[in-house]
């Protein structure tokens, strides 16, 4: 991936997969535009791999919003020239009963998780068209997209919404280089798990994972990243699940 260019998005937590994702894409010679609603710490992830050497720009980005992903592209291609790599991997989770869900909690949900998706996409497979240069877009979905949990009404349902996009932009883009693929992580220690290392609150979520443990963001950030390489070259439309043999059940 030496050379190539990738808008992470995401990428403000110190212990998220999208800054995770960012890093090992830095390692791997990519330049990235790591982006987040999160300003001031997004800065900070950026800054943090420049000191390391590697090339980083960080951009204030609410991926709901479509003008803004019009702002990300241009502030790419005025760093960097060229947009190679897309990593959807921005999103919010909510837990409730689906009974118990307010209109308002849904639509925020199916905004940020599905809508942002679809934009991102949407985006990344125009400009590619367009250079015809091809490309890899990685959606980060869930294994809330595969199997049903109590309380992820709409987490589940935005997630699923994204498989989906992702298999059909896959096969609508394949002629013209374009891949799409989506990882599907399992429960990894993240912020969006909350306390990862309050053991009692994830007893029984471990007891029930084969690989006895929670995923870690840099595990991800591994899959994500063969999706993104030219090693995935004849992957499209494919759903790489990363769950410790969660599902597999
Ligand atoms: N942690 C898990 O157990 C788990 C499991 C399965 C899937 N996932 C998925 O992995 C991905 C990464 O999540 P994570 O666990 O690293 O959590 P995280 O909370 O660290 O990362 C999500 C990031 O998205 C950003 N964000 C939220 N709304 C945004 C918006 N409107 N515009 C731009 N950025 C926005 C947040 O600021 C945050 O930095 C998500 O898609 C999540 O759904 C996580």
């Amino acid at each position: 991936m030496s050379g190539k260019v990738a808008i992470v998005t995401g990428a403000a937590s110190p212990i998220g997969m999208g800054f995770a994702t960012a890093k090992r894409l830095a390692e791997e010679g990519t330049r990235v535009v790591m982006t987040d609603i999160n300003h001031a710490e997004v800065a900070a992830r950026a800054a943090e791999l420049r000191s390391e050497g590697h090339r980083a720009i960080a951009c204030a980005h609410d991926a709901t919003d479509e003008a803004a992903w019009e702002e990300v592209l241009r502030a790419t291609k005025a760093e960097f020239g060229v947009l190679d790599i897309l990593v959807n991997n921005a999103a919010i989770s909510a837990i409730n009963h689906v009974v118990d869900i307010p209109l308002d909690e849904w639509r925020r949900v199916v905004d940020v998780n599905s809508t942002m998706a679809f934009l991102g996409c949407r985006m990344a497979a125009r400009e590619m068209q367009a250079t015809g240069r091809g490309g890899a877009i990685v959606n980060v979905v869930s294994i809330a997209s595969i199997v049903a949990g109590e309380y992820g009404g709409a987490y589940c349902a935005s997630k699923g919404a994204v498989q989906m996009l992702t298999k059909v932009l896959a096969i609508e883009t394949a002629k013209q280089g374009i891949r799409v693929n989506s990882v599907h992580p399992g429960y990894t220690a993240t912020a969006m798990l909350g306390d990862a290392n309050d053991e009692g609150a994830f007893a029984q979520t471990i007891a029930n994972i084969p690989a006895g443990r929670l995923g870690q963001a840099a595990e991800m950030a591994s899959a994500i990243a063969f999706l993104a390489s030219d090693d995935a070259a004849y992957c499209n439309g494919s759903m790489l699940v990363v769950d410790g043999g969660l599902t597999a059940q």
